[in-house]
């Protein structure tokens, strides 16, 4: 397989990079800085690309390479500061620059034959955001482009195969952004685009099935897209030898313990495993409304059932989990070339280990080398409904979350009933996939209403929903009054109990999405 090295400086962008060149069906692995010489010439890369990075290249604390790189005979290009690294390790004069460029800046291409620009015409927008700049580029390099304030805003060396732009391509906002990862990928580093899903599935059930032979493999499954996703690759792979331990703690969302059942039991070869302890955990919860000691409850006792069972099956055979990609690279794992080497169990927050008393010959990661887009696109080929590929994501503890105070069997029916009538209205308003989620939450706050005749004195709803790219900040989304009515009449018609809803209006910060 080609593969493409993203040699991470420390930039934002260093995932979005890799994304973009897999969008051109060339498989991109990131790997740190901090990776020796001979690793890279031992993986036998078409290209390398170095990452942006907040740093300055004559501070000599800021992440360098050697500069044997660009001699081992693979192209490079240079992102931003990893353009600045090219020239600062070919002598060229790197400095603060007298205006620093943000945002969008015209590009003028001063070499229309360069290979980089193909296709791409001599003006364009492109996204900058730099303080230093090659004020003079170092010997054998070409400036090929420029924009007002800064004299070399793309060069190259032609007999090295070295190019370099102070542009970030990866993001949209560089108007041909895309066409200049692809010229650089197909027309510089000769690649031909062998990533594609159907391969990696043919691929990864292959090895799947090689690595496996007839043990047997137990995988914990949450109805979360990347559990089921590594479910239905492992069931292609070796069918009933898989057992899938599905714990629900009562705290889905109305009917989706029967749906994840159902869709698993039915769809696909498996042993499906459906552990039902709503009760229990109503009881470990009585009298709780502490929102981390909940968390910590419902964190706790879903660990301890899912152990108890896997403990009850796990005779010599392997432990499989959803792991993708990013969280790899966040836990320090994504220098391991897609192999995990430990067993722990991805949560939220935190990281919780394996038993010591409970043994595996091996814990196996059939997602780790994918992004989440790339984990939905296997999953819509395996046949998952798409209600499943493109859930919303769903926190560990679940309702548990959305019921301020304490939970009690009663406002879980309360919010499951609410939140079913939002989530109907907005598909059926073809709002389901425009936001990055939407939910209701149980404040536990009483108000008065009037029913016919009646005085009520009945729960509030709160809906909230939000925009985000990344869920670090987000933003309220603005759902149309007309809907929002509808759902309004609605939950106060058809779920007892409520006389009021609200709509959450404030944003991350200084809020956060969930309300617990
Ligand atoms: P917050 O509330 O932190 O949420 O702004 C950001 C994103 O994380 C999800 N979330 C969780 N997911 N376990 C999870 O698996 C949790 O404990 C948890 N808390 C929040 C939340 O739904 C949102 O997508």
């Amino acid at each position: 397989m080609e593969k493409i090295l993203v040699l991470d400086f420390g930039g934002q962008y260093n995932q979005l990079i890799a994304r973009r060149v897999r969008d051109h069906h060339v498989y991109a692995e990131i790997l740190p800085y901090t990776v020796d010489l001979d690793t890279i010439k031992a993986n036998d890369y078409k290209g390398i690309i170095f990452t942006g990075g907040p740093n300055s290249v004559f501070d000599m604390s800021s992440p360098h390479y050697t500069k044997d790189i660009l001699d081992i005979g693979i192209p490079v290009l240079g992102i931003c500061y990893g353009c600045q690294l090219i020239a600062w390790m070919g002598d060229g004069r790197v400095q603060t620059a007298p205006v620093s460029e943000y945002g969008k800046i015209e590009l003028q291409v001063t070499n229309t034959d360069s290979e980089l620009f193909a296709d791409i015409p001599e003006e364009s927008t492109v996204w900058m955001s730099h303080t230093d700049y090659i004020a003079a580029p170092p010997q054998g390099y070409e400036i090929i482009g420029k924009t007002n304030d800064c004299p070399c805003a793309a060069m190259q060396n032609l007999d090295k195969n070295v190019y370099a732009v102070q542009f970030h391509p990866e993001v949209t906002h560089s108007q041909y952004g895309n066409q200049l990862l692809y010229n650089f990928l197909y027309r510089i580093c000769g690649c031909t685009g062998d990533w594609v899903m159907d391969n990696f599935i043919d691929n990864t059930v292959t090895e799947l099935k090689e690595k496996i032979g007839d043990k047997n493999v137990i995988l914990g499954l949450s109805g979360g897209v990347d559990s089921s996703v590594a479910a239905a690759l492992l069931s292609r792979a070796v069918g009933k030898q898989l057992t899938c331990v599905f714990v629900d703690h009562g705290l889905m969302r109305k009917d989706e313990g029967d749906f994840v059942q159902d869709t698993f039991t039915r769809l696909f070869d498996m042993n499906f495993v459906r552990v039902n302890c709503a009760d229990h955990f109503l009881s470990c919860l009585k009298g709780v409304t502490d929102p981390e000691e909940k968390r910590k409850i419902i964190g706790t006792e879903f660990y301890k059932v899912f152990w108890d069972e896997v403990r009850a099956r796990a005779k010599d055979g392997y432990f499989a989990q959803g792991t993708i990609y990013p969280d790899r690279i966040e836990s320090g794992k994504g220098m391991s070339n897609g192999k995990a080497n430990t067993a722990v169990i991805k949560t939220h927050h935190n990281m919780v280990e394996k038993p010591s008393d409970i043994d595996f010959i091996d814990t196996i990661e059939p997602l780790g080398e994918l992004f989440k887009d790339e984990v939905r696109a296997v999953g819509e080929k395996l046949g998952i409904p798409r209600e499943l590929v493109w859930r919303q994501p769903f926190p560990g503890p679940g309702l548990g979350v959305r019921i301020i105070g304490e939970i009690t069997a009663e406002k879980i029916k309360i919010l499951q009933d609410a939140d079913w009538v939002l989530r109907d209205e907005m598909s059926k308003n073809g709002y389901e996939n425009q936001l990055a989620q939407f939910f209701c939450v149980l404040p536990g706050v009483n108000s008065v209403g009037v029913m016919g005749d009646h005085r009520t004195y009945d729960n509030l709803v709160v809906i909230r929903a939000v925009t985000t790219d990344d869920f670090m900040t987000a933003d309220w989304a603005r759902i149309p009054y007309d809907i929002l009515a509808t759902v309004s009449n609605r939950i106060t018609n058809e779920c007892a109990h409520v006389n009021r809803v609200a709509y959450d209006v404030t944003s991350k910060p200084p809020a956060t999405v969930e309300w617990e």
